[in-house]
């Protein structure tokens, strides 16, 4: 039997019960937690019975006694909590996304490559059941040739009248909806869609007083000539999530409207079907969330049993996306993302 792993979180916030409850999921022991924020720290502490805690993370990895971390802080920590984990010898699953500059997400890939430890990026929806069935569908042919991947994150703050300032300012965001919905979308576009070789991209501040943009969208041409469209919002009314895959032999569709973790594949198998009348093969997931099963991908990697669900490239590529739309947004041209090598959001 293999020796029981153990795990520490860096960042005591929202994002980290997630990660908790992943490590709880896959028989993972979580022993240590650090958070600059003494109280935030002291709460969590508490709430998950632990007694190695640390406002500094340089002291969490020099007591160590740990197999894997869970970067959960915000995304200007990522990349120090991130060398420090590879110099420590630690596995790393840092949350997106990945860095807000290329160069820095570039540092994070080589420095866990040099230790020889794991790069894992939480773009979650990889991990959904209907988003990894969507994928499983799509390399086994069902649908075709993949002709378009419409991308969809809107919401309204939960109807608050005001966002939070973190990410209503630029210079703690690095950027609105396009770059907070969309890094997410970035990573789906890719997952279900391959390489995108050019993003044509509007931005548009229309409801909040915030320094950055609150409706988007952006148009993606693949390289192998398929279309693909992601659509984020903070002006929607209530919250949608979901995509869309059209194939030459079929579609996919998932979205929150259907209900939770419902996958729709149509496809004209029989005969005399009509305009809206498609065979249909629906699957319904239910069990652990996207977050709990990611954090559990992220074990069976970590224990060598699987292969690492979104990888540090994967991190990268959808920051790179998201980069490129913010380019065309700003020219209001085509940009192609193989132009964009450096640079940041912030
Ligand atoms: N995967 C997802 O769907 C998802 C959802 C929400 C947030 N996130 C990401 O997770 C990260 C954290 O977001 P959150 O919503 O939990 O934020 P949060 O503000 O709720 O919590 C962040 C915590 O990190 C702490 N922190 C700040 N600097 C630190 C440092 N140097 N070392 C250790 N801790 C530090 C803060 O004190 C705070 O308690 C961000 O990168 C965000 O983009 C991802």
């Amino acid at each position: 039997m293999s020796r029981p792993l153990k795990a520490a979180i860096i960042g005591a916030g929202g994002i980290s019960q997630s990660h908790f409850d992943g490590y709880r999921a896959a028989g993972v022991e979580v022993v240590a937690i650090s958070d600059v924020d003494a109280a935030a720290l002291a709460r969590r502490l508490g709430e998950w019975g632990l007694e190695r805690g640390y406002t500094d993370n340089a002291q969490l990895f020099e007591a160590g006694g740990f197999d894997m971390v869970s970067i959960a802080a915000p995304t200007a920590v990522h990349h120090p909590a991130t060398l420090a984990a590879a110099a420590a010898g630690v596995h790393v699953l840092v949350e997106k996304p990945l860095a807000l500059d290329l160069t820095l997400a570039d540092e994070m890939i080589e420095a866990c490559k040099r230790a020889g430890v794991i790069l894992m990026v939480n773009h979650q929806l990889r991990s959904s059941g209907p988003a990894s069935k969507a994928r499983e569908l799509i390399q086994a042919g069902a649908i075709g040739r993949v002709t378009q991947v419409r991308l969809r994150q809107a919401h309204d703050w939960g109807g608050l009248l005001t966002v939070r300032p973190t990410f209503a300012k630029r210079s703690t965001s690095g950027g609105g909806t396009l770059l907070d919905n969309g890094t997410h979308l970035a990573d789906l576009a890719r997952f279900f869609g391959g390489r995108v070789d050019e993003v044509y991209a509007r931005i548009a501040t229309l409801k909040y007083d915030v320094e950055v943009e609150d409706t988007a969208h952006a148009s993606l041409a693949y390289d192998d000539g398929a279309l693909g469209v992601i659509e984020t919002s903070w002006t929607a009314t209530g919250w949608e999530e979901g995509f869309w895959v059209y194939g030459t032999e079929g579609a996919l569709e998932c979205t929150n409207r259907y209900g939770p973790s419902y996958l729709r594949h149509a496809f004209r198998a029989s005969p005399g079907s009509n305009w809206d009348q498609t065979d249909v093969a629906t699957y319904q997931f239910t069990g652990a969330s996207a977050h709990v099963r990611h954090v559990m991908a992220f074990v069976q990697a970590v224990r060598g049993e699987a292969p690492v669900v979104c990888t540090g490239e994967d991190g990268r590529e959808a920051v790179r996306l998201i980069l490129t739309a913010y380019e065309s947004a700003a020219r209001n041209a085509p940009v192609k993302t193989a132009s964009v090598t450096e640079g940041s959001a912030a």
